[in-house]
C-alpha cells in the first residue's frame, strides 16, 4: 500500500465560523493542520485586534484537549479601519493579515470595500509595516459575467493596486483562472496565491451533474476545465508563489439546499487527503509537501512545523452529513469515496 509522510501542513485560508460550529470545524482542521490563517468574515466581522484576540481564545477553547493547533488571526478590512489599528494588530503578534472583501462579493462581504481609494491610507500603513493583504479577487456588478469576475478584478483592481503600492505583500486568495495563475507568476515576489482542493479537483460541470448541485457552489465559482488544468500545473510546479489554502467554508445543509443557496464548500474533514488525490492524479505527489507545508509558512515568515502527518492510499467513504452543533453540514464528497486516508 502506498504511504506518504510529509511535514505537518498549514491551511493558509480557512473559515472556522463561531459558536457551536467551532467544535467540529476546529477539530477537523487540527487533525490535519498545525496552523491556519483564520478568515474574519463572521456574521459580526472581526474588525479590531481586540475582537480577533477574543475570537482566537474561543477557537482555542473549542480545541479538543489532546490536539494542538495554532490559529493565525486576520482582520476584516472595512472602509473605516484606521491605519493605527494596523500597528496595534502588528504589535499583538497574532494578526497575520488583513482581508479585503470587495463589498458584496461573497458570504458576509457587505461590510467590505466598495471604493479602493477609501482604504489607501490603511494599505500604505500595511505596506510600510509589511502586513499582508489577503484578497478576495472578484469584482461585483450586474454587468460582469459571474465567471469573469476574477479576471476582470485583476485588470480593474489588482494590477493598479500593485502599481500604487509596489512593496505591499499580497495573497491572491483561492485563485480559479489561468489569468490569475499567469498574473501571479509574472508578478513580484510580494505577490503569491492560495489554491483550494476543490478548484484542483472539479471544473464547473460539477455544478450541473445530473441537476443543480448546491454543495459544489462556492465563490469564486468553479471554472472550465482549461482553468482547472492551469491551477493544477501551478500548484504542482514547485513554484513557491502557489500554496495551500482550503477555503473550507461550512454552511448548514438547509442554507445550501435552498432557492437562494449560500456559497461555500466544506473540505476540512478531508483536506490534505483531497490535495493528495489531486497531486497524485497529476503525478506530482513528491511536490505536495512543499506546497502544503513550506511555501505558505515561508511567505508568512513562520518556521516549518516539526511534526509530520502520514497518508495512505486507502479508499474510504465520506459520511453523508456531519453534525455542527444543532446543524448538519454536507461535506465535500458526501457519500462518495476519498482515495487517501489519514493515518492516526
Ligand atoms: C466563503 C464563506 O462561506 O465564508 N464562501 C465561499 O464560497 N468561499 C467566503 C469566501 O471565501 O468567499
Ligand atoms: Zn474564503
Amino acid at each position: 500500500m502506498q504511504k506518504l509522510t510529509i511535514r505537518c501542513p498549514d491551511d493558509m485560508h480557512l473559515h472556522l465560523r463561531d459558536g457551536a460550529a467551532l467544535a467540529r470545524s476546529v477539530a477537523d482542521s487540527a487533525q490535519r493542520f498545525a496552523r491556519a490563517i483564520v478568515m474574519p468574515n463572521l456574521a459580526q466581522p472581526v474588525t479590531t485586534t481586540a475582537q480577533a484576540l477574543a475570537y482566537r481564545k474561543r477557537i482555542l477553547a473549542a480545541l479538543p484537549a489532546e490536539m494542538t493547533f495554532k490559529p493565525l488571526m486576520t482582520l476584516y478590512l472595512t472602509e473605516t479601519l484606521s491605519p493605527d489599528e494596523i500597528a496595534v494588530a502588528q504589535q499583538s503578534g497574532h494578526i497575520h493579515g488583513i482581508k479585503l472583501y470587495p463589498a458584496g462579493a461573497t458570504t458576509n462581504a457587505e461590510f467590505g470595500v466598495s471604493r479602493m481609494e477609501r482604504v489607501y491610507p490603511v494599505l500604505a500603513q500595511m505596506e510600510k509595516l509589511g502586513m499582508p493583504l489577503l484578497v478576495h479577487g472578484e469584482v461585483v456588478g450586474p454587468e460582469v459575467d459571474a465567471f469573469d469576475r476574477e479576471a476582470i478584478f485583476i485588470e480593474r483592481e489588482l494590477a493598479p493596486l500593485m502599481v500604487r503600492f509596489p512593496e505591499l505583500r499580497i495573497v491572491f486568495e483561492h485563485i480559479t483562472t489561468c489569468e490569475a495563475v499567469d498574473f501571479v507568476r509574472a508578478g513580484s515576489a510580494h505577490l503569491v496565491a492560495t489554491v483550494t482542493a476543490h478548484h484542483l479537483l472539479l471544473n464547473r460541470n460539477a455544478l450541473f451533474t445530473g441537476g443543480i448541485r448546491p454543495h459544489h457552489y462556492c465563490l469564486p465559482l468553479l471554472k472550465r476545465e482549461s482553468h482547472r488544468q492551469a491551477l493544477l500545473a501551478a500548484a504542482t510546479s514547485g513554484n513557491p508563489k502557489f500554496f495551500l489554502g482550503t477555503d473550507s467554508a461550512p454552511h448548514a445543509r438547509h442554507a445550501k439546499e435552498s432557492a437562494c443557496g449560500c456559497a461555500g464548500i466544506y473540505t476540512a474533514h478531508a483536506a490534505i487527503e483531497l490535495y493528495a488525490e489531486a497531486f497524485a492524479a497529476a503525478g506530482a505527489l513528491p511536490r505536495l509537501e512543499a506546497f502544503a507545508s513550506q511555501y505558505g509558512a515561508d511567505f508568512y515568515g513562520l518556521s516549518h512545523n516539526a511534526d509530520s502527518v502520514t497518508l495512505e492510499a486507502v479508499s474510504c467513504e465520506v459520511p453523508t452529513g456531519l453534525s455542527f452543533g444543532a446543524e448538519e453540514v454536507v461535506p465535500f464528497r458526501a457519500g462518495e469515496a476519498l482515495a487517501w486516508r489519514l493515518c492516526s
